[in-house]
């Protein structure tokens, strides 16, 4: 018969008339304790050895009860003060009493409470009084840790006892199972018979194929109940896992990636989209504003293309805004509350040389907005930019793409309600629903860009465009309701960790 090597060592290491401990049979066969329990449980199971389990508690002294093993319990250096100055007669002052018995700290607390309990005397309007049949001297807590101190077994000692120096922290309990292995008839016979050790591999290599020697070999078993250690690497966020995915999501349907500046000049955020210059979310209240010197590179004409559009409007019956315009209040840097400024950047040429229709952008980007934080609002997210330019569009060519994105992530019921824009016409926002709540939650905004933002940037043909909030994206795909679980500095690791990212 032939068995893996630490089965051998086990059976001849454990005897049939005594059990012996998974911690003696270690020592003996120089294995660690976890090959020989799974060495020891392969036999059980064949029948070799029987396994017997018992739980085993042990009791250590604490740092504290150790101290009090020298120095007396100090309930009972208080009774023994109090016994002194006479208090088994008359109540004496506790001041005195404390003083008399040495306590000092936190003893003296540690003192009154057990003195109490104990039944020692009592304590009334500051005066202490000792019971003269209380036995002190023969204190059953006393008498455990100084047998502990001893190195004597307290099994036998009173659950109480043992509870109570638990609980004051002055002993520790351990628990653990201890595992002892005896041989079984079977076992014996088998050793009689002999046993040979089988060489076990754990892995095919080509030489046991060409050798022929993997038809003698005894292959390891893989134990796929054993409990593993959790190892907890790091990973990337569910986040940053989503963007990177959005990002491959567009690419497959054709788009191109925009890169930009997280601090921008106004003209880029928002004069270029026609939003007038006292717009509110133009003002303070919405905008962090940057004490940095004013954008210097903007394209002059491109300037005053815009600042016309603003003032006069565009085409035949265009009008403007005929509110303040002024190109310092366009050159100021503030953090982008969009990433629509990156759109103006691409479509105006600057960024990448004019542009032949057709083509597509995106970006899956930082933006900044001073909001009050809440469950669905924080001062920065994460926008998923994207426009189409074409020939010839249409408000269905903007829902058929973005019922194609989000399909691709499992969202097939987007629903779609008219809305406003200062830069498009007409705009929609975007609903989705959220899989726990069932409560319809805002998931973008979009629109086709209007002739007072294109005709200055000198585009000619249709311009489709959004921007979705992949927070909300991810909402949706994982069913948590509050965004500052995956953001920030209240994030929910558990989530974070254990969330199973969807592909
Ligand atoms: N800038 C808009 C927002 O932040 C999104 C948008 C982009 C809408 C482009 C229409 C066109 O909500």
């Amino acid at each position: 018969m032939k068995l893996p090597e630490s089965q051998v060592a086990v059976l001849n290491a454990a005897s049939a008339t005594d059990a012996t401990t998974i911690g003696s049979l270690a020592e003996e066969t120089g294995l660690k304790p976890e090959t020989v329990t799974q060495a020891a449980f392969e036999l059980r199971d064949d029948g070799y050895v029987t396994v017997e389990e018992r739980e085993d508690v042990e009791y250590e002294l604490t740092e504290e009860g150790r101290q009090y093993v020298e120095d007396g319990l100090p309930e009972v250096r208080l009774y023994r003060a109090a016994v002194d100055a006479g208090a088994t007669d008359d109540p004496v002052q506790m001041g005195q009493v404390i003083g008399a018995s040495g306590l000092g700290g936190p003893e003296v607390d540690i003192a009154l409470a057990n003195f109490g309990r104990k039944g020692y005397g009592s304590i009334e309007s500051g005066a202490l009084a000792a019971d003269a049949d209380a036995d002190a001297e023969n204190d059953p807590e006393v008498a455990v840790l100084t047998a502990l101190a001893d190195g004597e077994a307290v099994e036998g000692a009173d659950e109480e006892t043992l509870d109570q120096l638990v609980s004051r922290n002055l002993v520790e309990r351990h628990e653990e199972t201890v595992r002892s292995v005896t041989l079984t008839d079977d076992g014996v016979t088998l050793l009689m018979e002999g046993v040979e050790t089988a060489k076990t591999v754990d892995r095919l290599t080509p030489e046991m194929l060409t050798s022929g020697e993997w038809e003698d070999v005894e292959f390891t078993e893989y134990n796929v109940e054993a409990d593993a250690p959790e190892v907890r690497s790091g990973k990337t966020h569910i986040l940053r896992q989503t963007a990177d995915r959005v990002k491959d999501v567009l690419v497959g349907m054709g788009f191109q990636e925009m890169e930009g500046p997280h601090a921008d000049a106004d003209f880029w955020i928002n004069d270029c989209l026609f939003m007038p210059q006292d717009h509110p979310a133009r003002t303070h209240w919405d905008r962090f504003a940057l004490d940095v010197p004013p954008i210097e590179d903007v394209p002059e004409d491109l300037v005053d293309r815009v600042e016309d559009a603003h003032r006069n409007g565009v085409g035949p019956d265009g009008d403007g805004y005929h509110s303040p315009w002024s190109e310092d209040f366009a050159r100021a840097i503030a953090l982008r509350g969009h990433t629509t400024s990156l759109s103006m950047r691409y479509l105006s040429g600057h960024e990448v040389g004019e542009l032949e229709s057709p083509q597509r952008y995106f970006s899956v980007e930082k933006v900044y907005r001073n909001d009050t934080l809440d469950p669905t609002h924080l001062l920065e997210f994460y926008q998923i930019e994207g426009w189409v330019m074409a020939d010839d569009l249409s408000v269905r060519d903007l829902m058929g793409t973005f019922e194609e994105f989000y399909e691709q992530f499992g969202i097939t019921d987007i629903q779609f309600k008219p809305h406003y824009n200062p830069y498009t016409e007409p705009s929609f926002e975007l609903f989705g629903r959220h899989p726990e709540t069932g409560e319809l939650i805002e998931i973008g905004n979009s629109g086709m860009f209007r002739d007072e933002v294109l005709e200055p940037l000198g585009v000619e043909c249709d311009v489709m465009a959004w921007g979705l909030a992949l927070e909300r994206l991810l909402m949706l795909m994982y069913g948590f309701d509050d965004i500052r679980d995956v953001h920030g500095t209240m994030s929910d690791l558990e989530l974070l960790r254990e969330v199973e990212v969807l592909r």
